[in-house]
């Protein structure tokens, strides 16, 4: 297996200990019907006003994907959630023709049903995607190939998970709930962790502009931006890694970062 190529789902590592499943309540959005909203974190999985929009906003756009996707393009996601910002960057690599590899952290996933009773508002653009999307969603695991997508997602807490990970992102979303419900998910170690697993020249994008959350991704290493936010929301974050020269450290950021070790795979 290449350094960079997807965990086969049971392959990891780590021996992790069974996760618990997404605990859900159902709150009425307009023009969405029920959304769910996490009752461990109680939190929504995506905007109550217009979640897909949120979602080309933050991350598509955020990672400036329309102009960075090329053949074989990973993106890595903490917190995959319904899915749905897998499925809209499935949808943007497909209307460009590219094949995309996605990786997915979660620790509490969302049953088969849950996942398509929230997937189901976006049933007109995805209603395809949906179907093959659920074809792969077990409880215990969530893979998918297809010509164009290969996507898996690795179950269990992120601050375990992604450490051993021997894959690489060209682009992150960073999707956790809200940095004050969610905290794990934010955490300085978590996010050196995201830069670790970063090609150089890669990026995140998230939608949070919390301090604390800047500041341990610059520290970690990325040339981290403040930028509009989507919607009523007034600012969002994203970031790069600088570019390695040849023969020198990457930057003075970079240099902190120390690539995950994948030499017993190569
Ligand atoms: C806002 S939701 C993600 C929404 C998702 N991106 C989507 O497209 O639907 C946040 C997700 O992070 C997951 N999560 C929270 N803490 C975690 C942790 N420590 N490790 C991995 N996933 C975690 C939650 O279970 C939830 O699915």
């Amino acid at each position: 297996m290449s350094p960079d190529q997807p965990h086969p789902p049971h392959g990891h590592p780590a021996a992790l200990a069974p996760v618990d499943a997404a605990d859900l309540t159902w709150r009425e959005a307009e023009g969405l019907g029920a959304v769910p909203v996490s009752a461990r974190f109680d939190d929504p999985y995506y905007s109550l006003e217009d979640g897909l929009a949120e979602t080309c906003h933050v991350f598509l756009l955020g990672n400036d994907l329309p102009t960075r996707l090329v053949p074989g393009f990973r993106v890595a996601e903490l917190g995959f959630g319904t899915g749905l910002n897998l499925l809209a960057a499935w949808d943007l690599a497909e209307r460009h023709g590219t094949a995309l590899r996605y990786t997915g952290f979660e620790a509490f996933p969302m049953r088969p049903e849950e996942a398509a009773r929230a997937l189901m508002p976006w049933t007109p653009q995805f209603g395809d995607k949906i179907t093959r999307l659920l074809d792969g969603w077990r409880e215990d695991a969530i893979t998918l190939d297809t010509p164009l997508l290969q996507a898996e997602v690795i179950l269990g807490d992120a601050r375990q998970t992604l450490p051993e990970w021997r894959g690489m992102a060209d682009a992150w979303f960073l999707d956790g709930f809200a940095p004050a419900k969610n905290p794990e998910l934010w955490e300085p170690a978590l996010l050196h962790q995201v830069a670790r697993h970063t090609v150089p020249g890669g990026s995140f994008a998230t939608y949070t502009a919390a301090g604390a959350v800047r500041r341990a991704l610059a520290e970690a290493g990325f040339a981290v931006e403040r930028v509009r936010g989507h919607g009523t929301k007034r600012h969002m974050t994203i970031g790069r890694l600088p570019v390695n020269e040849p023969g020198g450290t990457g930057g003075s950021a970079a240099g902190r970062v120390s690539p995950p070790d994948t030499s017993a795979q190569a």
